[in-house]
C-alpha cells in the first residue's frame, strides 16, 4: 500500500512508491520508484538532497500491515458529527432515573412514563440516533448504562414492527426496567469476575421474578411491560429461565428485548471480559442464536442494523477509512460508507459516500464502533 510520508520521517528500509521529480520543472528525477533506503547515512543524505529541491513529502510503499491508521479518537470525532445523537438531556434524565432506582431502590413509575414518552418521541423524530454513551460508560456502573442503552436501541428497533404508540412505549419501558430485579442480587455476585458457582447462578436466575415483584409493588399494571421484565431471559428453544417458556409463548416484546439485551451486553466492556466489536457480536449471535432467539426477530435486527451497524469505523479493501452510514437491508455485508480518509490515510476534505453494494470495494477491517467505549 502506498502512503504519503514527510521527508523528515523517512527511515532506512523505506521504499519509494513513486518517482520523485524536481518539483518546479519536473525534468530531473531525484529518486526512482522502487528505490530502497539503505542505512541511516544514506537516509540523511537523501533528506538533505530532497530538501534542497524543496520536496516536502514523498510516496512510500509500505506493507499492508504497516499502513498507518490515524488515531481512532480523531476518526471518531469526525464521524460523530455526521449523525444525530440522542439528546444530552434525554440521556442524562434516563441515567438519573435508572440511577435513582438502582441506588435508592425508589421506582417512580410516573417519572419513567414521562421519560419513555420523550425517548420514543425523539427516536421517532430522528429515525436514526447514535447512542454516544462512550463518554459516560467508562465511569458509570454497568447495570444502569446497560439499561439505558438497551432501552434506546429497543425503541429504535421497535420502529421496524408495526406497533402502536402504546406498544412502542411499553417495549421501551420494559427495556429500561428489564433488569430491575438485579437490585435484589448481591453486587459481589453481579460483578464477579470469572465463572459463577451453581448456587450463585441460581440467585441471578431469579432477577426476572424479583423485577416483576418490584414493578407490580410500584404500581405497574401493563401486562406488556411485565412480560418484558419476566421473560427477557427465556429462550426461543425453551431452555431459558426462569420458566422455560419457548417459541411464541414468550411475548414478542420480550423476544425483541432479549436480542437487544444480548447485543448490548456483548458489545460493552464487563468486569470479566472485554467487549466485542458489533460485527463480532452479530456473528456470534447468528451462530449461537438458533436456540436462543426468535430467528425472525434476529434476522430483522440484522437487516435493520446490518452486520456492520451504523457507526462502525471501517477500513476498505483499498485502504480508505470511513464510517458506516446506512445498512443495506438486502446486502448486510455491503453497507453505505462515508469515506473520511483516503488510501494514504490523509483526511478527505469533503467526505463522500460509497455504496458497497455497487462497488468492487469491500470492508477489510473494523477499527472501532462509534457509540461505545474504547481503548485506542
Ligand atoms: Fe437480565
Amino acid at each position: 500500500m502506498k502512503v504519503k510520508k514527510s521527508v523528515f520521517d523517512l527511515q532506512p528500509g523505506d521504499v519509494f512508491g513513486e518517482d520523485v521529480f524536481e518539483p518546479v520543472r519536473l525534468r530531473v528525477l531525484l529518486v526512482p520508484k522502487g528505490w530502497k533506503i539503505g542505512d541511516w547515512e544514506e537516509c540523511e543524505e537523501l533528506k538533505v538532497k530532497l530538501q534542497e529541491f524543496n520536496v516536502q513529502e514523498v510516496i512510500v510503499d509500505v506493507t499492508e500491515d504497516k499502513a498507518p491508521v490515524p488515531p481512532i479518537g480523531e476518526i471518531r470525532k469526525k464521524a460523530l458529527s455526521l449523525f444525530p445523537i440522542i439528546s444530552e438531556e434525554t440521556r442524562k434524565r434516563a441515567l438519573d432515573v435508572v440511577k435513582r432506582v438502582t441506588e435508592a431502590g425508589e421506582l417512580d413509575l410516573k417519572e419513567v412514563d414521562e421519560l419513555v414518552d420523550d425517548m420514543v418521541n425523539e427516536v421517532i423524530a430522528k429515525g436514526e440516533v447514535m447512542l454516544s454513551l462512550y463518554a459516560i460508560s467508562r465511569y458509570d456502573d454497568y447495570t444502569f448504562v446497560h439499561s439505558v442503552n438497551v432501552s434506546i436501541l429497543t425503541a429504535l428497533f421497535a420502529l421496524e414492527f408495526s406497533f402502536s404508540r402504546d406498544e412502542l412505549k411499553a417495549v421501551t419501558k420494559g427495556a429500561i426496567l428489564h433488569d430491575l430485579g438485579k437490585l435484589r442480587v448481591p453486587k459481589e455476585i453481579l460483578n464477579k469476575p470469572g465463572p459463577l458457582a451453581p448456587e450463585e447462578f441460581e440467585g441471578i436466575k431469579k432477577h426476572p421474578i424479583y423485577g416483576v415483584d418490584i414493578a407490580i409493588s410500584a404500581g405497574e399494571k401493563s401486562d406488556s411491560v411485565i412480560s418484558v421484565i419476566s421473560q427477557h431471559h427465556e429462550w426461543f428453544s425453551g431452555r431459558g429461565y426462569p420458566r422455560g417458556l419457548g417459541g411464541e409463548r414468550i411475548s414478542l416484546l420480550a423476544r425483541i428485548v432479549s436480542v437487544v439485551d444480548v447485543f448490548d451486553a456483548l458489545t460493552t466492556d464487563r468486569v470479566y471480559k472485554p467487549r466485542m466489536l458489533s460485527y463480532e457480536a452479530i456473528s456470534k449471535m447468528l451462530h449461537e442464536g438458533a436456540i436462543h432467539f426468535d430467528p425472525k426477530v434476529l434476522s430483522r435486527f440484522i437487516s435493520r442494523f446490518g452486520i456492520y451497524p451504523v457507526g462502525s469505523l471501517v477500513r476498505l479493501s483499498d485502504g480508505k477509512i470511513g464510517v458506516v452510514l446506512k445498512s443495506n437491508p438486502l446486502s448486510p455485508i455491503r453497507p453505505i460508507i462515508k469515506v473520511l480518509y483516503d488510501e494514504y490515510s490523509s483526511e478527505v476534505e469533503d467526505p463522500y459516500e460509497i455504496d458497497l453494494s455497487s462497488s468492487e470495494l469491500f470492508i477489510k477491517d473494523v477499527l472501532a464502533d462509534l457509540s461505545k467505549s474504547f481503548t485506542p
